[in-house]
């Protein structure tokens, strides 16, 4: 197993919920350490640019009326194959189909408001942290 770095994103209804300690806490126990963070509530442009890949997509204005409506919590997490284990606490893209226990399952109410974002490869990880923090913002802990 490699060591890894992937962008995690709590999404503005999570952060609404009031469960950012609960969703961190899910993180830390499985391992994986937090070792860049930030509040920050996106602009248009912001949001726009990272979800460029969906641009096409028929929700991709509600996505980014979403991720827009509120702040959201942007981290970067390291740890032994931390891709896959961040999505594995994740669970489906749509709540509905979340395992039992999955922060998605636990937290999110519908596909368009699904509590938290992860990279889904190595070559989205390294475009998405790097799309929010600069290297002197990340601090290994490893
Ligand atoms: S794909 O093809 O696997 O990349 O697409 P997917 O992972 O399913 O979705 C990409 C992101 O779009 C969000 N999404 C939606 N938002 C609003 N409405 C609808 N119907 C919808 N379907 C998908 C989904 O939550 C993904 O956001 P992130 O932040 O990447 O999890």
């Amino acid at each position: 197993m490699a060591l890894e770095r992937t962008l995690s994103i709590i999404k503005p209804d999570a952060v609404a919920k009031n469960v950012i300690g609960e969703i961190e806490s899910r993180f830390e126990k499985a391992g994986l350490r937090i070792v860049a963070m930030k509040m920050m509530h996106l602009s248009r442009e912001k949001a726009e640019g990272f979800y460029a890949e969906h641009k096409e997509r028929p929700f991709f204005k509600d996505l980014v009326d979403f991720m827009t409506s509120g702040p959201v919590v942007v981290q970067v997490l390291e740890g032994e194959d931390a891709i896959k284990a961040n999505r594995d606490l994740m669970g489906a893209t749509n709540p509905q189909e979340a395992e039992a226990g999955t922060i998605r399952a636990d937290f999110a109410q519908s596909i368009d408001a699904n509590a938290v974002h992860g990279s889904d490869s190595a070559a989205s990880a390294e475009r998405e942290v790097s799309y929010f923090f600069a290297d002197d913002e990340i601090c290994p802990r490893a």
